[in-house]
């Protein structure tokens, strides 16, 4: 089968790299893939972004299956435009992608189909959204602040209290900081309890339910500083239980599906939850409708199952049956990052000791480029997050040590990483 994968970043690699090792896999394309990619995949110079482009190079190869990385694409409608050619492609219709493009769909999903959720409403101008504040502060609640539609991962603001309220909604609302996504904002409850991403395959009726993930968005230690797309993950975590995944079925993905479908919008792809454990019990944080990343990172060299027969059955609507598949280890991802990211950075610095790294690790590690390309033979430092180091082992800590011994093996001037990936689980 002949695959293109549309995107560039680690997760893109992750994919890469996973599907590459089925049996039934021959050639992968990568539009515009990466320095990681190239290694094990053809990239082909075409923007994720180029819906017509990557339509006609489908075509022309007749390509068996697009897997669809990032949220952008899909919710200016790649996947529709594939289908309507007849293309196999795994991830939602434009339609469906809504459940992450308008965090207000998502919400108003939710609040149909009974699934746990803070309380919320969404407002398309600032006063009655500041009036929304204050009743939730006079109830003893903090509230978070969200852009409706996609913000690179920014449009949530945390706040504390009244006036950083006050100046998130004036930021989205007035400023525009984040374009039109802020013209409308939702306004929620701030809930508190450790974070968790459970990502499922799903055909639209059937899920697939991958073993969980823990993302660390802040960029400093101990989950401080402003948020990130992610600058480490592990799977699987050691405090959600069998039972736990299957509350998280029944009350959320199996309640999200349906309500897609009775939405008129049926969803297929991978259903990506991102969850909040309040006093035990998981809320719906965000709804994505792709792989997490760097939670893909982490996910799929946990599991042994091979990945393209189950993307192709959630892409042609033939999963089959509900199941979860069980970690075959434990991975953990440490992201390397440019010193600055997520604000401005230095780009354009060789990359060393990456050759030497499966020689020295054999199969206790592997690195995932992502914001990494090739200039000769040196691979350089291009974008913030720069790659990925999955440590693998039988248990938590062999897979935490093999991933640092890893990351001490790679040097390039003004890394940055964190040092405490998975801390909560070593914290006891
Ligand atoms: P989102 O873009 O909706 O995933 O939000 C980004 C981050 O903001 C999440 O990973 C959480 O850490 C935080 N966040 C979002 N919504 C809430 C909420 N209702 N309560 C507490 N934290 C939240
Ligand atoms: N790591 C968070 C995300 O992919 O949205």
């Amino acid at each position: 089968m002949e695959i293109l994968i549309v995107g560039g970043g680690g997760r893109e690699h992750a994919l890469a790299w996973k599907l590459k090792q089925s049996p039934d896999c021959g050639a992968i394309w990568c539009a515009p893939g990466n320095a990681g990619t190239e290694e094990i995949a053809v990239n082909v110079p075409i923007p994720s972004d180029s819906i017509d482009e990557l339509v006609e190079f489908a075509k022309a190869r007749k390509i068996d299956l697009v897997v669809v990385g990032p949220e952008a694409p899909l919710a200016a409608g790649l996947a529709d435009a594939m289908r309507k050619e007849g293309v196999p492609v795994f991830g939602p219709n434009q339609n469906a992608a809504c459940i992450e493009s308008s965090k207000k769909f998502a919400r108003e999903l939710m609040e149909r189909n009974g699934i746990p959720s803070p309380k919320f409403q969404s407002f398309t101008s600032p006063e009655p959204a500041k009036a929304y504040v204050r009743t939730l502060a006079a109830e003893g609640r903090r509230c978070v602040v969200k852009a409706d539609g996609l913000a690179a991962g920014k449009g949530a603001i945390v706040t504390n209290d009244v006036e950083e309220a006050d100046a998130a909604v004036e930021a989205c609302m007035i400023k525009k900081s984040f374009g039109g996504a802020g013209d409308a904002v939702v306004i929620e409850e701030r809930l508190h309890g450790p974070e968790l991403s459970i990502l499922a395959l799903t055909d639209g009726k059937h899920l697939v339910i991958l073993p969980p993930a823990q993302d660390h968005k802040p960029i400093g230690e101990g989950d401080t500083g402003p948020n990130t797309g992610g600058m480490g993950a592990y799977s699987p975590v050691p405090i959600v239980t069998d039972e736990l995944i299957q509350t998280v079925r029944r009350s959320i993905l199996e309640p999200a599906v349906r309500g897609m479908e009775a939405a008129g919008a049926p969803y297929s792809g991978v259903l990506y939850a991102g969850l909040m454990l309040c006093g035990g019990a998981p809320y719906v944080i965000e709804f994505n409708c792709r792989f997490g990343d760097p939670e893909t990172q982490a996910v799929l060299p946990a599991i042994d199952e091979d990945l393209l027969p189950l993307l192709l059955s959630a892409a042609n609507g033939s999963l089959g049956e509900t199941r979860v598949i069980p970690p075959a280890q434990n991975a953990l991802c440490v992201v390397m990052a440019s010193a600055g990211y997520p604000g401005a950075y230095e780009k354009g610095k060789p990359i060393l000791g990456l050759d030497k790294i499966s020689e020295a690790m054999d199969d206790r590690a592997i690195v995932f480029l992502a914001g990494a390309k090739k200039d000769g033979d040196q691979i350089m430092t291009s974008g913030g997050r720069v790659l990925g180091v999955t440590g693998l082992g039988e248990d938590f800590d062999e897979a935490y040590e093999n991933a640092y011994e890893a990351v001490n093996r790679i040097q390039f001037a003004n890394t940055y990483y964190r040092k405490d990936i998975g801390y909560r689980v070593r914290g006891g």
